[in-house]
């Protein structure tokens, strides 16, 4: 069952599917191969060419000394204390001996490198419903988060640590926002995500996520780190001013993982803050209430509390949580037409989710995957909610955003998904709590990481160059990096 549904999400790399929904599967589907199962459940980890990554190489040398009933051993049961899941309750024991066979055969030449575009400027997309021609706005280093100011200047955060202006006209203002608190950068971390108070006019608050050092690790090897949210204000000189902590976990709650911050931010329209924070690479914080990581959140603007929290009376429970069992969330988004919130979330490995987020509800995460993770061997569980839908093999899903302009008349009301292993921005049609058609708009621009609608209409995205497998470059490094528009043609 688990297998039929990833091999399922695995076809949604092809351009354009139409399904009813994520779960099922016409039985008379043939079996998958097992060059088709180790693309689907192992190659994330040994490499599709077998060449090694997370896991060892699986090459001839290193298993000449092992037998068949080893292999297939190894592959039922994993290797507990390692990262080798074990696959016996996802896959048949034929599957598995399939599998264990197709080790003995020589590994496939590695595959073609992704193609990647250092400079889309003018590319011309063929889509669906649409053509647009992209256009570069500005240049600069591992964006991650934007948001627009009522004069058009827009705000954007780089992870390295800086808050970066580009002026009306586009032009990247040469100086950072100085002024900023003690940002913590490294693996994942660094400076996250920026908005604005729906109120901003009035107030001029802008809120920042990024990840700390506590100050009593300053001094460890390696600090112990968290998310926080604060506000402040700019001053007429660019400078960071008026400084409020929006979320500050307690210093127990740091920790010396550089993992899943989180931190997506998204206002709702009666001023509450929702925003997300990781599971900090353990996957138990997610199901504990007393923890805040592996969360949503939802706060008033000033930080404090909303009465009609979901867990405001349990006991121990941290009272800003709104959803719970959740992994490394990084996009939120409102649907304007059903006005849920939809969010997107990293699986392990394969398993990404897309979800509806509704109050107090339990995601799963540290109990059920559509992904592979040692500890976890189910796909569902009574009182934990199932994605909407799911990718496998990875595209490691980071913003969101629904679409309401006049723009582009086909892309209305779609939701639109940036990628970073995917290097991918796709467009999902929503009907109520279906998703009911997906189409990849580019693959080949680099790290997808935000999207956004501008006060023009036009998308705006963020891309960074690739990092990781094949690149020459650690998967979490920094790397140069760009905001795009898409141009409507015709
Ligand atoms: C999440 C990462 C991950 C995934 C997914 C994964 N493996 Fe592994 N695998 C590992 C690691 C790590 C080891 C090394 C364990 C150890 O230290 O002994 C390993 C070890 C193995 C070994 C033992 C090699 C030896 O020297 O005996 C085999 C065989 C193997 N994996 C096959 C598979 C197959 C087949 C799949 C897919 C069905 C798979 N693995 C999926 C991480 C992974």
């Amino acid at each position: 069952m688990g297998l039929t549904i990833r091999t399922l999400a695995a076809a949604t790399a092809s351009v354009l599917l139409l399904w009813s929904a994520a779960h099922s599967q016409a039985p008379s589907d043939p079996p998958a191969g097992p060059a088709r199962l180790f693309a689907d459940n192992c190659a994330g980890c040994h490499g599709a060419d077998r060449a090694g990554g997370r896991g060892p190489a699986l090459t001839e040398a290193r298993l000449v000394a092992r037998v068949d009933a080893q292999l297939r051993h190894t592959i039922a049961a994993g290797v507990p204390g390692t990262e080798m899941p074990a696959f016996g309750g996802t896959l048949s024991n034929t599957q598995i001996a399939a599998l264990a066979a197709y080790l003995r055969t020589p590994a496939p030449a590695t595959p073609p490198r992704h193609p990647f575009v250092p400079s889309p400027d003018g590319q011309v997309l063929h889509t669906q419903k649409q053509d647009v021609r992209v256009e570069v706005v500005a240049r600069l280093e591992t964006p991650w988060g934007m948001v627009f100011l009522p004069d058009g200047r827009m705000l954007v955060t780089e992870r390295p640590g800086r808050l970066r202006i580009v002026a009306r006209n586009g032009a990247l203002l040469p100086a950072p926002v100085s002024g900023l608190p003690p940002i913590h950068a490294g693996q994942d971390g660094g400076l996250l995500d920026v908005a604005i108070h729906p109120d901003y006019r009035r107030n001029g608050w802008i809120y920042l996520s990024y990840s700390e050092a506590d100050p009593g690790s300053s001094a460890d090897p390696v600090p112990r780190t968290m998310t926080v949210a604060i506000r402040g204000r700019l001053d007429a000189n660019n400078r960071w001013t008026d400084t409020q902590t929006i979320f500050r976990a307690p210093s127990a709650r740091y920790t010396t993982s550089g993992s899943h911050y989180g931190s997506r931010f998204l206002f709702d329209r009666h001023g509450h803050l929702f925003f997300s924070v990781g599971e900090r690479g353990d996957m138990r914080n997610a199901q504990d209430l007393a923890s805040p990581l592996g969360k949503i959140h939802r706060v008033n603007a000033d930080g404090s509390v909303p009465a009609d929290n979901p867990f405001v009376h349990t006991p121990d429970a941290v009272p800003t949580i709104w959803s719970y069992g959740h992994r490394n969330p990084e996009g939120l988004a409102w649907d304007p037409v059903t006005g849920l919130l939809w969010e997107s979330e990293h699986g392990p490995f394969g398993g990404d989710e897309i979800n509806i987020i509704e109050k107090g509800r339990n995601y799963g995460w540290g109990v059920i995957s559509m992904g592979k993770q040692p500890g976890i061997t189910g796909t569902s569980a009574p009182g934990m909610e199932q994605p909407v839908v799911f990718y496998t093999p990875t595209i490691a899903p980071s913003g969101i955003t629904f679409y309401s302009g006049s723009k582009y008349p086909g892309w209305k009301n779609s939701l639109f998904v940036s990628g970073l292993a995917g290097q991918q921005l796709r467009r999902l049609e929503i009907h109520g709590r279906q998703v009911t058609a997906q189409e990849i708009l580019f693959d080949k621009f680099g790290r997808t990481r935000a999207v956004v609608t501008g006060p023009d209409g036009l998308l705006y995205i963020l891309l960074q160059n690739p990092t990781g497998l094949g690149t020459g470059v650690g998967l979490s490094e920094s790397t140069p990096g760009m905001i795009i528009r898409l141009v409507p043609i015709k």
